[in-house]
């Protein structure tokens, strides 16, 4: 694992994308930085992350023969490492609100504590690479507005958390999680967000209540009308 630090930065996704593609060894990079002047979330959204107070860094990975219909693997493993980690520096009582929101959102009971941008690239039937973006909320206390649930570890334990040793801790959580991806996807549905509840959800369009009941082995949230 090699650790690559930057104090400023658009983004660490496009910055490990162009790195991914002018060639580099090793099978697990990241790129880290104090800032992000353009951090992207999923869609068209932007990730907004205070200088200096959390976590915003990419990882370039490269599975070993992973087939293209396993890719959301990728993702599960990378939930879960996240998940590894901020059960392991909180308290046991809210340990056990750590949970995942489908695809791949890291919640601690109701409110978001770290979100996951990944790119992937495919050669023949295989995942060649994969830029995996991850923004926690480690040390910031106040959030803009228009952020709809955000929490972050000190708001959750009133402590304050030295970063790089953070980076160091998630980054092996990930490999390791990374480096076992036959057994994600059973754990990834145990500790999955409204498991068993019914919510609304947007299908094709149309907000219907469905209950949630797991995953699919394409990563494909499975529901039910009842
Ligand atoms: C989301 O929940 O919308 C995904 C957020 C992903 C944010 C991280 S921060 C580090 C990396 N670089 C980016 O530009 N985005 C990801």
């Amino acid at each position: 694992m090699k650790i690559l630090h930057l104090d400023e930065v658009d983004s660490t996704n496009s910055h490990a994308k162009q790195t991914r593609d002018e060639g580099f060894d090793g099978d697990f990079i990241v790129i880290n930085a104090n800032r992000q002047t353009g951090g992207r979330g999923q869609g068209d959204h932007v990730w907004e992350s205070e200088e200096g107070m959390n976590l915003t860094f990419s990882c370039i990975f490269k599975p070993e023969k992973l087939k293209i219909c396993d890719v959301c693997k990728i993702s599960q493993a990378v939930s879960l490492g996240v998940a590894d980690f901020i059960k392991a520096v909180l308290e046991n009582e809210i340990r056990d609100n750590v949970k995942l929101k489908w695809p791949n959102d890291v919640y601690v009971g109701d409110s978001k504590i770290a979100g996951i941008l990944i790119e992937n690239v495919f050669k023949g039937e295989f995942v060649d690479s994969s830029v995996i973006g991850i923004g926690i909320n480690i040390n910031q206390v106040e959030f803009s507005e228009w952020i709809p649930n955000p929490v972050s570890l000190k708001l959750l334990s009133g402590d304050e958390y030295k970063l790089d040793c953070m980076l160091v801790m998630v980054c092996k959580s990930l490999y390791t999680r990374l480096k076992h991806l036959d057994s994600v996807t059973g754990e990834y549905c145990n500790i999955l967000y409204q498991l068993n509840e019914i919510v609304e959800i947007n299908v094709e369009g149309k907000i219907v209540q469905r209950r949630i009941l797991g995953v699919d082995d394409f990563g494909e949230l499975i529901t039910s009308n009842s």
